[in-house]
């Protein structure tokens, strides 16, 4: 079964991707050589719809497992609902060698990854991403958080899993628009890292479409082999992990601007690629056919490329001054060069952004 190793110094560790795997979570902790006590973060569908099979690997294999639950949405990435789930960890008696499995999309991802980081000043954790998003982007790499009142993401730490088991067969009851979404992250590694990724997209998206596992399977599979590639070279984001940023900058601004609710984090992010294109076309850094192909691989996968009417300019500018990413108030954007290649920290003239930001 394809396996991917993130090599990392003292903390290695690999990302299982098949069909059918989440049943022998059990197994696969006792590969790795995980501990016997567990509890499992999730929400209420997931929990209900794949719990029972985790659970049951899970003591099949020996281990004292216990089912947590958070509400369903962003809104669970709180540091009351951190607070909640360390007083449920205490209660279980969870030591240092136990394990916190988090089962879902990436908002269980980074909630109970935040938890395992700083219970106990840090826990082994076992990432099982049930949405295309996590699989590709989430689960891998270490980042965790929860969100404040005023922005995502703005409490949290780096904290490895230690097993990461991305179970293909959980994307066959995905809504048909998180799927699209996560195929925003997608085409992402395909412009940063991948031509012959993003040229197979648009030839095979019936299939993609269609959930094919198999091709599923192989998508799943390069993105976590770039991803890891990033990671292992850059754990921390000190330089090349920014290209992972493509597309969000704009992105960021127009989820927030839009209350995280109208967008999916995919969907913001496909239209952030399109206007980060369409930058680095403006700079001529990058051919005007490039944006051309962009734009018709996002609309192939009914993803939006437009910023949305409603928001000025201006206020996407501002909410842009906010992002974790500015550096001493200097917008930074990752811009392409070709398809496969990007440049980070780019400083973009704010007439250029405004004249993107406007629709040009
Ligand atoms: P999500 O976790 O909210 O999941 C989306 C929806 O899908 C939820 O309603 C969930 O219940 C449902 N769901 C999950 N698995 C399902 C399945 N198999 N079948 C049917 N429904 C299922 O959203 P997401 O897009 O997975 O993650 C978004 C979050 O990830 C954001 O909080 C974002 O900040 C975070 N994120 C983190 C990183 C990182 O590197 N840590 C990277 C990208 C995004
Ligand atoms: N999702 C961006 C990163 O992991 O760095």
């Amino acid at each position: 079964m394809p396996t991917i190793k993130v090599t990392l110094p003292g903390r290695s560790y690999p990302i299982v991707i098949e069909r059918g795997v989440l049943e022998e979570s059990g197994r696969s902790m006792d590969t790795y050589g995980l501990g016997h006590k567990v509890a499992v973060i999730s929400n209420p569908w997931v929990a209900e719809r794949y719990g029972p099979g985790v659970l049951a690997s899970l003591r099949a294999a020996g281990r004292r497992a216990a089912m947590l639950t958070v509400p369903p949405g962003e809104g669970a990435k709180t540091l009351g609902e951190a607070e909640r789930l360390y007083m449920e960890l205490a209660r279980l008696r969870m030591d240092r060698r136990s394990v916190v499995v988090a089962l879902g999309g990436g908002v269980v991802g980074d909630l109970a990854g935040f938890v395992a980081a700083t219970y106990l000043r840090g826990i082994d954790y076992v990432q099982v991403p049930t949405t295309l998003l996590a699989q590709v982007d989430a689960s891998v790499g270490g980042k965790t958080a929860v969100d404040l009142p005023v922005g995502k993401n703005l409490v949290g730490a780096f904290h490895q899993p230690s097993l990461v088991i991305a179970d293909v067969d959980t994307l066959a009851t995905l809504p048909p628009r998180e799927l699209r979404a996560g195929l925003a992250e997608v085409i992402k590694y395909g412009v940063i890292a991948d031509a012959a990724l993003f040229v197979r997209l648009g030839e095979e998206a019936e299939a993609v479409l269609a959930a094919d596992p198999a091709t599923l399977i192989d998508l799943v599979q390069r993105s976590c082999e770039i991803k890891a590639e990033v990671v292992i070279a850059d754990e921390r984001e000190t330089g090349l992990r920014a290209i992972l940023n493509f597309g969000h900058t704009v992105g960021h601004a127009v989820e927030a601007l839009t209350g995280y609710s109208t967008l999916l984090h995919g969907e913001a992010v496909a239209i952030g690629m399109v206007a980060a294109a369409r930058m680095a076309a403006r700079l001529g850094m990058l051919p005007a056919a490039d944006v051309g192909h962009l734009r018709t691989l996002i609309e192939r996968y009914a993803l939006p490329t437009e910023v949305p009417s409603a928001l000025a300019p201006e206020a996407i500018l501002e909410t842009m001054q906010l992002d974790k990413k500015t550096r001493d108030g200097q917008l930074q954007f990752v811009l392409p060069t070709r398809i496969g290649a990007v440049e980070i920290g780019c400083a973009v003239p704010e007439a250029v952004v405004r004249a993107v930001l406007a629709g040009g």
